[in-house]
């Protein structure tokens, strides 16, 4: 058994699978340019799982630099994380996001096909439903996402099912993941945005360390039942998890297959602040403000697929998410 090549490793979801994916005896090796991450997430991953991942301090979109770990790794199955992924940044700067979300995934590709690496699992998102209606369905039609990031997941979709189609022995699993939230329980690894955060719990983590005065809540007067959006917010160790069982089924298949991550259950915004306020005892002052751009007013997945097909299931609750969010929000000062 070869290893398995975590781009971008060293992010948010990326380290808690690598956690996951050690703990399970795979061998992992992490690349990751660092652009939005640190270092010292490695020494954590060792912390929790008592393995040092192999790391590799290079942008997957160098292809020398990527070549020559494929030289020097077997690499039996890619997990592609690496990309940026703010939304409002992607509308002010598009080609960046066109430019290295596309070319790190085609350099990658071509890398892969070189050695004879025949299976990647990539971090796609809800984004691509675009503006249609939940329950979200893998077989939805997909497209009229409302920002430069959600297309370049949408471009890197059809990328990835065209090379599949071409070449039938690759295997390409398509993960949409709904909204990631929370942290491992360790407390050492969780989500750490650089400046204001842009996602929720993030910046409800940050009012309750008082680093900021108040939540902002974009919006009350949409057709929910509270006025406030509707999300599917799912733990990232049980989404972790679900690239472990992502990961298995590729190696055993061949093709393009899409999976959701979700939970299939949606919240509001107002409710993800009581549920953080219940589970931590604590108060999040918040004001309504307006409507944000390109926001929809619900979206949910249908899980289904993922539990039939991977055998696999969120299982932690909004309280799990909440508590660990706060958890690794306080040991990261
Ligand atoms: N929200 C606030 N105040 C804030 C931040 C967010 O009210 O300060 C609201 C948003 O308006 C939205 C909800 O909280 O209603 C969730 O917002 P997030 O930014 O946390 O998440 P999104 O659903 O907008 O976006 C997430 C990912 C994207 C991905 C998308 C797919 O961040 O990468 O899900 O559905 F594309």
């Amino acid at each position: 058994m070869g290893k398995i090549l975590l781009t971008g490793g060293c992010g948010f979801i990326g380290s808690h699978t690598a956690v996951e994916l050690l703990q399970e005896g795979y061998e992992v090796v992490i690349a990751d340019n660092l652009s939005n991450s640190s270092a010292d997430v490695i020494d954590k991953i060792e912390k929790i799982t008592g393995i040092r991942p192999l790391f590799y301090e290079i942008d997957v979109a160098d292809a020398a630099a990527l070549t020559a770990l494929f030289a020097e790794q077997p690499v039996e199955a890619v997990i592609h994380f690496a990309g940026f992924k703010a939304v409002a940044e992607s509308v002010e700067r598009p080609l960046a996001y066109y430019r290295n979300n596309l070319d790190s995934t085609l350099t990658l590709l071509e890398t892969m096909a070189r050695y004879g690496t025949s299976c990647i699992v990539f971090s796609s998102s809800a984004t691509v439903y675009g503006d249609g209606v939940p329950p979200f369905s893998e077989d939805l039609k997909t497209g009229g996402c409302t920002n430069p990031y959600g297309w370049t997941k949408y471009m890197i979709e059809q990328i990835l099912k065209d090379a599949a189609h071409a070449a039938p022995s690759l295997s390409a699993i398509l993960l949409r993941y709904f909204n990631p939230v929370g942290a491992h329980a360790s407390g050492l690894i969780g989500e750490k945005p650089n400046g204001i955060p842009n996602n929720l719990m993030p910046f409800i983590s940050q009012v309750a360390a008082g680093i900021r005065d108040h939540l902002n809540v974009f919006g009350s007067d949409y057709p929910t039942p509270d006025g406030t959006c509707i999300r599917d917010y799912i733990h990232v160790v049980d989404l972790a998890k679900g690239h472990v069982a992502a990961l298995r089924y590729g190696l055993n298949h061949s093709g393009a297959e899409v999976f959701n991550l979700g939970t299939g259950k949606g919240s509001s915004v107002l409710e993800i602040v009581r549920a953080f306020e219940k589970a931590n005892d604590l108060k999040i002052p918040y004001e309504i403000a307006p409507r944000r751009a390109g926001d929809l007013p619900f979206s949910f997945a249908k899980t289904e697929k993922a539990e039939k097909l991977l055998g696999w299931k969120a299982e932690k609750t909004l309280e799990d998410m909440c508590r660990d969010a706060w958890r690794f929000e306080q040991n990261s000062r």
